[in-house]
């Protein structure tokens, strides 16, 4: 928390996105049983998943258990989480009739698992939690692409052609995207992140065209609480200044840009977090100390460090990998 405002801290804080996920063999225990849905339906369980990160790994923040499609029970939009393929949207948006036809809803009244889990979470953990949504262009892809994509040709299309579907479809993510952050600060949650895990895909110009004002218009919502704001996105070193006009009181960054470039580029009035690339923690120890080592000497031990992955935690990291980064980070004083 104290990093999240540019403030000192003893340690570098550090934590990883997808750090409750199947590498953890706790987990892939539990979900043998129950589907990824059910999990985040179920208070008790996605509370439980919530906490073994801070208990079993050292990390300094817990992130709530549950995805960036739950926010679409507030709606009437039909969905899945298809195992190793991801979010699965039962009729994909194609036009301004399809826009109009989406319904937003309370997310209190359609989502009360997620606030119930942040409250029993808070009581399992003595670490601050984060809570999170994605993005409204980021939930916008899926809902175009009708699931993940390579390239987002449909999204892009979608939105040359046919802005004035876009910009209404913004229009209806953006308000219910911030009463969704809203509810999980009123449950309980210590921080929030907002994940537009594929704005990267976009240049300076379509970012600040299509996408920049739904997202300002959160972070500007969320400013009167006193919760920091992450802004995460990968890929994302030609648009950074525009993505950090938009909002955020900390940066995600990926690995294909220096974390000292990056912070330079955002300027130092802003925390940042991640830059490992995650497929680092498949290689030797020697490898991760040397990768990590170079990102603690890029921070140069100024104030609002966080460390992290670029992007979420592989399925085939061995776990003896994630805790020695967090040795090797605490340890770096
Ligand atoms: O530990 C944490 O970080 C919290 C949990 C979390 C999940 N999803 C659980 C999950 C978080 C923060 C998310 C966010 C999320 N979900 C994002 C934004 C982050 C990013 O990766 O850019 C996105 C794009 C999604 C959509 C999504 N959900 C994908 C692409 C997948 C993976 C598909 C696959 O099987 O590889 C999911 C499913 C999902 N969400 C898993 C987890 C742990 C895997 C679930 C499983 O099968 O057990």
């Amino acid at each position: 928390m104290k990093a999240c405002r540019l403030k000192s801290t003893d340690a570098t804080p550090v934590w990883f996105m997808r750090q409750a996920g199947r590498y953890l063999p706790e987990y892939r225990k539990i979900r043998k049983t129950n589907s990824m849905l059910s999990i985040l339906k179920n208070p008790e369980l996605s509370a439980e998943i919530t906490a073994i990160p801070a208990d079993k790994l050292g990390v300094d923040a817990a992130i709530i258990f549950t995805d960036i499609m739950a926010i679409l029970y507030a709606t009437n939009i039909e969905f899945d989480l298809k195992d190793n393929v991801g979010p699965v949207i039962r009729n994909p948006i194609r036009g301004l009739p399809q826009v109009k036809a989406i319904e937003t809803k309370s997310v209190i009244d359609n989502v009360p698992f997620l606030s119930d889990s942040i409250k029993l979470s808070k009581n399992n953990i003595d670490v601050p939690l984060i809570g999170f949504s994605a993005a409204p262009f980021t939930l916008a892809s899926y809902l175009i692409e009708g699931g993940s994509s390579g390239d987002f040709m449909s999204t892009k299309e979608f939105m040359y052609r046919n802005p004035t579907a876009w910009h209404s479809l913004m229009e209806k993510l953006g308000p219910l995207i911030l009463e969704y952050l809203k509810m999980q600060i009123k449950s309980g949650v210590d921080a929030v992140q907002l994940f537009d895990s594929w704005a990267g895909c976009l240049d300076s110009y379509d970012y600040n065209t299509y996408v920049a004002k739904y997202t300002k218009g959160i972070f500007d919502g969320l400013k009167h609480y006193d919760v920091p704001t992450i802004h995460f996105g990968t890929n994302t070193s030609a648009i950074l200044k525009d993505m950090m006009k938009a909002g955020g009181n900390v940066c995600s960054v990926d690995w294909r840009i220096g974390l000292d470039d990056a912070w330079s580029k955002i300027g130092r009035n802003t925390s940042i977090q991640g830059n490992l690339d995650p497929a680092a923690l498949l290689g030797p120890k020697t490898y991760i100390k040397n990768k990590v080592l170079d990102i603690m000497k890029r921070a140069n031990g100024r104030n609002g460090h966080i460390f992290n992955l670029g992007h979420g935690v592989l399925p085939e990291t061995p776990v003896e990998s994630i805790r020695y980064v967090v040795d090797i980070v605490h340890g770096f004083g």
